[in-house]
């Protein structure tokens, strides 16, 4: 299992060479532009190879790159990334058990903000209320971000909504299609689950010590296990795909460092109104389990801590801050 640290690439700048250069380029001419050997350009070719990228190479005419592999190599992902916070170290794998479990564990380790780490599959991918996350290899973004805000325990279902609004705002952008939010944070397409969030933090007294943001994004994938068939999507099933993963893991780490700086910023409440335009969830007759607890009623609107507010039948509203919608799936826009 490789770990790929990307801000001390070495293969970058043969990488961005071979994008600029309009003709074939020789070894010889790399290796002068970038201050290298012979050899240790033709190393960092074989690597490159070796990481999937198609390059053409003969003795008389140079080296020229004519693909990029469907990955989400740090190379891709860094290339034109448009973020201040989130900018890595960028930890890429092609197997993880869970992106989230090892970013847990940097953040332990001190490992900064804006610490990413992304696997092309997870072997033990996890979802919320100890559910797993299905996570095929090279289909969908498995991502998890590390965050250290100065803030205390209580704000984080707010970090959890705005994460959120940053998906629907990325799926928008990258795909045109218009995703649905269900309370907290499950994202629907045809009143299907298109991904979801798991955020999880450490505390110190009072305070965060860090938080980990997980994404799973159903991008590419033709189908699903029997057992999530009819319950779970893609964006290539939804609308004409493939997507672009790296354009979309670009677009959210884009989208969701503009939030989260807003969310810093004190600006959550204009964040939960965009929220509340996303959501599928406010204006329904619901039931939240809350393990074996099953509160029933009219969702009427999300409070400013995150809190689901239900009118139940005695006409008392009922905050929930935890929990589960059901049934599932809840019709979502395009139904
Ligand atoms: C849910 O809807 O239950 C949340 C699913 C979160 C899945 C993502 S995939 C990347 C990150 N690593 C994990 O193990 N889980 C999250």
């Amino acid at each position: 299992m490789a770990a790929h640290k990307s801000s001390e690439s070495a293969l970058g700048a043969v990488l961005q060479v071979l994008r600029d250069a309009p003709h074939p380029i020789s070894g010889e001419h790399l290796a002068a532009q970038l201050g290298l050997s012979r050899a240790a350009v033709w190393k960092r070719i074989q690597r490159l190879k070796a990481q999937g990228y198609t390059i053409e190479g003969s003795p008389r005419r140079g080296y020229r790159l004519l693909a990029i592999p469907d990955k989400l190599l740090p190379e891709e992902v860094l290339q034109g990334l448009n973020t201040r916070v989130l900018t890595g170290p960028l930890h890429y794998f092609e197997t993880l058990d869970s992106t989230n479990n090892y970013a847990k564990d940097l953040a332990a380790h001190g490992a900064p903000e804006g610490t990413v780490v992304i696997a092309e599959t997870q072997t033990g991918g996890r979802g919320r209320l100890g559910r797993d996350w299905d996570s095929p290899p090279g289909v969908g973004l498995y991502v998890s971000v590390v965050l250290r805000p100065q803030l205390p325990p209580l704000e984080l279902p707010r970090i959890t909504l705005t994460t959120a609004v940053a998906v629907v705002r990325t799926v928008r952008r990258v795909t045109g299609l218009a995703p649905g939010i269900k309370w907290p944070n499950d994202l629907l397409v045809q009143g299907k689950k298109l991904g979801g969030i798991l955020t999880e933090m450490e505390t110190e007294s009072d305070r965060i010590r860090h938080v980990v943001v997980g994404l799973g994004l159903n991008v590419n994938n033709p189908n699903f296990p029997p057992e999530l068939a009819a319950t779970a999507t893609s964006l290539a099933l939804a609308a004409a795909g493939p997507f672009s993963r790296v354009d979309l893991l670009k677009a959210w780490l884009e989208e969701f460092e503009d939030l989260y700086e807003r969310f810093l910023n004190q600006e959550f409440p204009e964040i939960l109104t965009e929220w509340k335009r996303y959501t599928v969830t406010l204006g329904r007759a619901v039931t939240v389990k809350q393990g074996p607890r099953e509160i029933s009623g009219q969702a009427v609107d999300v409070a400013p801590d995150g809190a689901l507010l239900i009118r139940v039948a005695s006409g008392e509203l009922v905050q929930v801050t935890s929990g589960e919608i059901a049934p599932e799936p809840v019709p979502g826009p395009g139904a």
